[in-house]
Parts: structure tokens; C-alpha cells; sequence
């Protein structure tokens, strides 16, 4: 066989073997961001949004499972952190209330269980991503669930979302961390609007459950690229960032330094 019917029949297969509507290249390698190849952390962002790290298409539907009583609607009703929450805890946790409430429990009772089984819920018809998504990707996504997931209760405070933690060794990882591409300050990217601005230090302060996520699990689809460089006036480090992914940074640093970190980025400056 020439290389070229090779690679045309490796296709083939590979097509055959994608459920319906799923793209099997999808979840490429590119689509996990490179070679940040942890797969507990590449699970941790198709939790937070799967079809940016699988080049999917925005699900233009609401997740037949959301209940009508819910305030959302369309693609952010098939993230798995709107019904579960960005804590895992589900109506047991910050989504107990306010405009994400569903009523839906938590993931907790999943931690440490056997990720088969979990892939099995994410194909039962509650769920249905099994027609959205390969195999590798609910794999990944179990991994999370089964490994992946953090106990924040007793770290952070539920009513003044205060974090438990030493700033001034934050402050020491931050700067060693973080600081290359989010500025001394946290302001030198912009994740809201000219009018609402919305910087490290707002997300920190206002959603620690979600900035944890991210700083453990990386950022979605996040690269430092051109206009982002531009936007936080990058010239020192340039070499070293451009192109780079949000690094996940659940196996860098440890629990209690995660939580010391989390610490430091409540004392950024938030407008
Ligand atoms: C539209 C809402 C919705 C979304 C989105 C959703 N789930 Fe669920 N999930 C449910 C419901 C409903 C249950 C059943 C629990 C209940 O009735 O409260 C459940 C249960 C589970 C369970 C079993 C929990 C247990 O204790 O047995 C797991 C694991 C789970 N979901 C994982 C996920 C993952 C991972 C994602 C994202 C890929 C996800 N879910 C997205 C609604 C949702
Ligand atoms: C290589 C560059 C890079 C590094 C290093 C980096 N980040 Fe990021 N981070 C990004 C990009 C890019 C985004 C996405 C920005 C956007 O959505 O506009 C992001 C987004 C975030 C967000 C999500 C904000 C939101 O609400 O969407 C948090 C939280 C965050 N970073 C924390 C951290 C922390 C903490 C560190 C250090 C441990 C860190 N980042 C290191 C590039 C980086």
C-alpha cells in the first residue's frame, strides 16, 4: 500500500470507529493543548468547556437535561460546571442559589470510583455525550471526576469567599508562576469588557471555586497569542510565552501552595 492509501484508509477507520456526528480528529493533539498532555487536567477543562478544547461547534440546543426552571439557556447548559458547579458540589455548594441554580447534585459521591462507570453516565440519557464526544474525551472527562476534583469546603469560606491561605508565599508563586503573562497586578488581560472589566484579581474575588479550577486545570483554549501579547504589553518575556498555553498547575504545586496562591490573587486589585 502507498503511504498515501495508508493514511486515507487509517481515516477511514477512524471515521468508522466516531459515533455519529462526533469528528474523530477532533480532541487532536492540538485541541489538548500541546504538550501539556496530563489528561486529569486536559478532563478539568472539558469540564469547564469541552467543545473549545475539542474544536467542536458551540452546542446551538439547551441541554435536554436542564430543568425549565433554570435561569440559562443554549451552549452553557452542556458545561458540565452548570449543573455540578465549578466546586463539584452542586445545589450543595455555591449553585445552591442565585441565576446558576438547578437543583442538581454534586460529583463528590463519584470522586475515587471507578472511571468506567462514570463513562457510562456520561452516555446514559441524562447526559447523552456520547453523541457529542469520543471516547477519549469522556475518558479524560471520568478521569477528572474519579482524580481530579478538589474539596475546597473548610478552605474556602462559603459566605465571604474568603480563602484559607498564606499570601506571602502566594505572592512568591505568583511571581514565579503567573506573573509572565497576567502582569505584577493581574490587569494585564482583560477576561470582560472595556466597561466591565473583569481581571484575575475580579475572578478571584468574586468566583474562588472557578479561579481555583482554572489555576489547577488550565484555561480552555487559552494561548498567548499575538493580540493577547499585545493586549498585555508583553516585550521582556516574549520568547518564552508566545503561543503558550495557561499551564495546569494541579501537579506543580501542592495542595496547601494552591490554596496560598488562590490566597494572593484576592489581594489583586479587582477594577
Ligand atoms: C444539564 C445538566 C447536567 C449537565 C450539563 C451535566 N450533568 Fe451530570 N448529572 C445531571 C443530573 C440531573 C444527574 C443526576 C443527579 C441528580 O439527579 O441530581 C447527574 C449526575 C452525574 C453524575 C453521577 C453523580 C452521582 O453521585 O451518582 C456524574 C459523575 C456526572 N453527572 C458527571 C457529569 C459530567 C462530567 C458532566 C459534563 C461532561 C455533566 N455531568 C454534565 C445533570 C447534568
Ligand atoms: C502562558 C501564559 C499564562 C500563564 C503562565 C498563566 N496564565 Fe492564566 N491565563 C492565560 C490566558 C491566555 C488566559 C485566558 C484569557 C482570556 O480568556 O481572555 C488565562 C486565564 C486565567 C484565568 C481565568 C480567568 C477567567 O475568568 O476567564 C485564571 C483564574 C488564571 N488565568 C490564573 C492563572 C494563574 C493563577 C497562573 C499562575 C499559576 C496563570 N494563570 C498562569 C495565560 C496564562
Amino acid at each position: 500500500m502507498s503511504s498515501m492509501k495508508m493514511v486515507l484508509a487509517l481515516c477511514a477507520a477512524l471515521a468508522a470507529a466516531a459515533p455519529a456526528g462526533v469528528h474523530a480528529q477532533a480532541c487532536s493533539e492540538a485541541g489538548w493543548q500541546g504538550r501539556q498532555v496530563d489528561p486529569v487536567a486536559q478532563g478539568g477543562r472539558l469540564y469547564d468547556k469541552w467543545w473549545t478544547v475539542c474544536g467542536l461547534d458551540e452546542p446551538a440546543d439547551t441541554h435536554p437535561s436542564y430543568p425549565a426552571a433554570g435561569k440559562q439557556k443554549g451552549a452553557v447548559t452542556w458545561r458540565c460546571k452548570e449543573c455540578h458547579g465549578w466546586d463539584y458540589l452542586g445545589k450543595d455548594g455555591a449553585y445552591r442559589k442565585g441565576s446558576h441554580y438547578t437543583g442538581i447534585a454534586g460529583l463528590e459521591r463519584r470522586a475515587g470510583t471507578d472511571p468506567a462507570g462514570i463513562v457510562s453516565i456520561l452516555k446514559d440519557p441524562t447526559h447523552r455525550y456520547g453523541e457529542r464526544l469520543p471516547d477519549e474525551a469522556l475518558l479524560r472527562l471520568a478521569w477528572f471526576v474519579s482524580g481530579g476534583m478538589i474539596d475546597s469546603r473548610g478552605r474556602i469560606d462559603p459566605a465571604t469567599k474568603q480563602v484559607l491561605g498564606d499570601p506571602v508565599g502566594g505572592r512568591w508563586l505568583y511571581g514565579h508562576n503567573c506573573i509572565a503573562c497576567h502582569g505584577a497586578d493581574g490587569q494585564a488581560m482583560n477576561f470582560g469588557s472595556a466597561s466591565e472589566p473583569e481581571y484575575l484579581g475580579t475572578v478571584a474575588s468574586e468566583n474562588p471555586w472557578e479561579a481555583l479550577h482554572k489555576l489547577r486545570n488550565g484555561h480552555p483554549g487559552a494561548v498567548m497569542d499575538r493580540e493577547r501579547m499585545r493586549e498585555a504589553r508583553i516585550r521582556m518575556h516574549h520568547h518564552m510565552i508566545a503561543g503558550q498555553p495557561m499551564p495546569p498547575m494541579r501537579m506543580v504545586l501542592s495542595v496547601d501552595q494552591q490554596f496560598d496562591l488562590l490566597r494572593f490573587l484576592q489581594t489583586l486589585p479587582a477594577e
